[in-house]
């Protein structure tokens, strides 16, 4: 059962989209105090454990932590980072009382789990103005399912999607491509997309290509389609101030951008220099953004990724002008004045919320204060290409996703969870995030695969693929400046052909499993105690996830490890995708073993009595032989494989169900 209760005035952001009517007062659990701001205060008891918040950082089970959703601009994913990308404020408590709590809230909002005191559960937000649903239910499982269904259908990315993927900051001229692709295609390594950074457009400006190095461009998208590949460019949130750009002039003119609060355009710099920022909770500037993305899908691209959209802010320049004022001051009088003044201004610059407190938005005829609703500029950014998509072309899916964003946003597109570094706890971080954010709705999700920021190693970038053949979004992307770490740029170029494969020899299975996720709200990832929710033992495990409806998975997160320690909850059949083509099985009984894993194997864990569709692979999604599937696991019983043509939208057509039978 779900309970709204409603607290003041609360911004309507369209998280939850089924009606349900709301209720004034205190729910079940929990103490409400209204006296300064609002605040949550709960109980816990020593084994309670709290599921939830999408992509925040920690574990899987976040007692222990503070957590502030306030979207963030923050590349350095330490242990002690409060704040990502995302807002998600959905929870579940799960112990001897059972509940969830979605706290809808577009403004900064903590969550403080245990880490002031222990046993107590802190939410507290500055204005006591928001919807608070609580959720009741049999286990947190269905608690999850239930909420799911308020939020709406998560959204269905093309098939193509499902493929590798390849991305580098720094690719500037169709030669880099050029490389990247033939060095895919000779070493025989599938590759479905290359993925476009912010240097095809000429000086950074949204919706535009570079004039010398990206003429003639929907011919070059061709020559890319020629050889099965897919390019998606990126788009970021600020709009740069030139003259003669036509996105920047026609957004002035009509009052699009984000203003101040004497009515001026609101500046910020980013990549291009100064942006204005385009006003996407204004339903008419929002429809005028996501329109823009047609000029891209003209010339035959099928996918973007949304980036800067917190929105980011290296500086404004009011803050500049505060530093040099610092500055100066400190440098008439170097001996009396402190130096920390400088550093700490020089540090507050971007991403400052003094800035987010600068500008606002025009919803439905009023003003309203940027901070106040923070949290939805990505997903509103990611609404105004999904409606566009839907209005310029209705029956096709296009792959979207987003760097920041807010429950309600999964209906639009996916998320990639920003920019991680080369680190081996990083992929224990990615692996972390999956369930949670599948409890948010976001199931087309996935992290830069062998880290972003810092140099990645070989063995690293093997190990993490090995982790990223199960995420939905499986894309290798790094920063500009590090080393190199496209799969072919290694030695023994033969392993990752191998890893790489065998998300294409899991394909069917891993899309089907998707697809009956999204269309039932239900959940592709999944903690162990989900499934188990009997083994007491299950609750503590943060390195392993149930996948899907037939598999468990376990991949190795340590340098110079030749294996790794798994629980098995139940008897399983532990198989290894080995390198020369052929699978390790071996049945292995309930409870903890040693395993090994070398660096060029992918292992699974098959549920007791359960098989699953493995095909020979290929080189890309669309020539994979769906019909060539062996049955992996354990004999008897059917596997439901769902296919379709993996662009259009009947999803419902009973014909894309087949009942395989082993
Ligand atoms: C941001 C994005 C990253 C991208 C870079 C340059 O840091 O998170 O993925 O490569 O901007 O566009």
């Amino acid at each position: 059962m779900v309970q709204k209760y409603v607290y003041g005035t609360p911004f309507h952001t369209e998280a939850v989209i089924r009606d349900i009517k709301g209720e004034n007062g205190s729910p079940n659990y929990g103490t409400i105090c209204l006296e300064d701001g609002f605040s949550f205060t709960y109980t816990l008891k020593e084994k309670d454990v709290v599921y939830g918040l999408g992509e925040s950082n920690r574990g899987i089970n976040k007692r222990g932590g503070c957590y502030i959703s306030y979207c963030t601009d923050n590349p350095n994913h330490t242990e002690s980072v409060k704040s990502l990308y995302a807002a998600h404020n959905f929870i579940v408590i799960a112990g001897e009382t059972t509940f969830g709590l979605f706290v809808d809230y577009p403004s900064k909002l903590t969550f403080d789990i245990g880490f002031t005191r222990m046993d107590t559960l802190t939410i507290t937000c500055e204005e006591a103005d928001l919807e608070l649903y609580v959720i009741d239910g049999d286990s947190p499982y269905d608690i999850v399912r239930q909420f799911r269904k308020i939020i709406g259908r998560s959204y269905i990315p093309p098939k193509f999607a499902f493929g590798f993927g390849q991305s580098r900051w720094g690719y500037q001229t169709k030669e880099d491509f050029r490389q990247v692709a033939e060095g895919y295609r000779k070493n025989h390594i599938p590759l479905d997309m290359i993925y476009m950074d912010i240097d095809y457009m000429q000086n950074y400006k949204d919706f535009t290509f570079h004039e010398e190095n990206f003429r003639d461009f929907s011919q070059f998208v061709q020559e890319m389609k020629d050889q099965k590949i897919r390019l998606i460019p990126i788009i970021d949130a600020g709009v740069k101030i030139e003259d003669g750009y036509t996105v920047y002039e026609e957004g002035v003119k009509n009052r699009y951008f984000c203003q101040r609060e004497d009515g001026s355009d609101f500046v910020a710099a980013v990549w291009p220099g100064y942006t204005h920022f385009p006003d996407v909770l204004n339903p008419e500037a929002r429809k005028w953004f996501g329109d823009q993305y047609q000029v891209l899908m003209d010339q035959g691209i099928e996918g973007f990724w949304n980036d800067m959209n917190e929105p980011a802010i290296f500086y404004t320049p009011e803050g500049i002008e505060k530093v040099s004022q610092k500055m100066k001051t400190f440098l008439d009088d170097p001996e009396t004045n402190s130096p920390w003044d400088v550093k700490d201004a020089l540090e507050a610059l971007s991403g400052s919320q003094e800035d987010y407190r600068a500008f606002y938005h025009q919803v439905e005829g009023q003003r309203i204060l940027h901070d106040k609703i923070h949290n939805l500029f990505g997903y509103h950014m990611t609404r105004a290409a999904g409606e566009a998509f839907e209005r310029i072309a209705p029956d096709r899916r296009f792959l979207m996703f987003s760097r920041s964003s807010y429950i309600g946003m999964h209906r639009y597109g996916g998320i990639w969870t920003g920019d991680n570094k080369s680190w081996w706890s990083h992929i224990l971080l990615n692996l972390k995030m999956m369930p949670a954010l599948n409890m948010c709705g976001f199931l087309y999700v996935g992290a830069d695969l062998g880290g972003f920021g810092a140099d990645a190693t070989r063995d690293l970038v093997l190990r993490w693929l090995a982790l990223g053949v199960f995420t939905p979004l499986m894309r290798n992307h790094s920063a500009i400046h590090t080393r190199d770490q496209e799969c072919f740029r290694f030695e023994n170029v033969e392993d990752f052909r191998h890893v790489v494969g065998v998300r294409y020899r899991l394909l069917p299975y891993l899309y089907s499993e998707y697809m009956k996720a999204a269309l039932s709200d239900d959940l592709y990832f999944k903690p162990l105690a989900f499934v188990y929710s009997k083994d007491a033992h299950c609750a503590y495990v943060e390195d392993q996830l149930m996948l899907g409806n037939e598999i468990m998975i376990a991949p190795v997160y340590t340098q110079n490890a030749q294996g790794r320690y798994v629980y098995l909850p139940e008897e399983m059949k532990f198989v290894k995708f080995l390198p020369d083509g052929s699978l390790y099985e071996e049945i292995l009984p309930a409870g903890h073993h040693y395993v090994e894993i070398g660096l060029n194997e992918v292992p699974i864990f098959i549920r007791q009595g359960k098989w699953i569709p493995v095909t020979d692979g290929a080189e890309y999604v669309e020539a994979i032989n769906s019909s060539s599937w062996k049955a992996v696991g354990y004999a008897g019983g059917e596997y439901v494989l769902y296919e379709d043509d993996g662009i259009s939208k009947d999803y419902e057509n009973p014909k894309h169900w087949k009942r395989l039978n082993n």
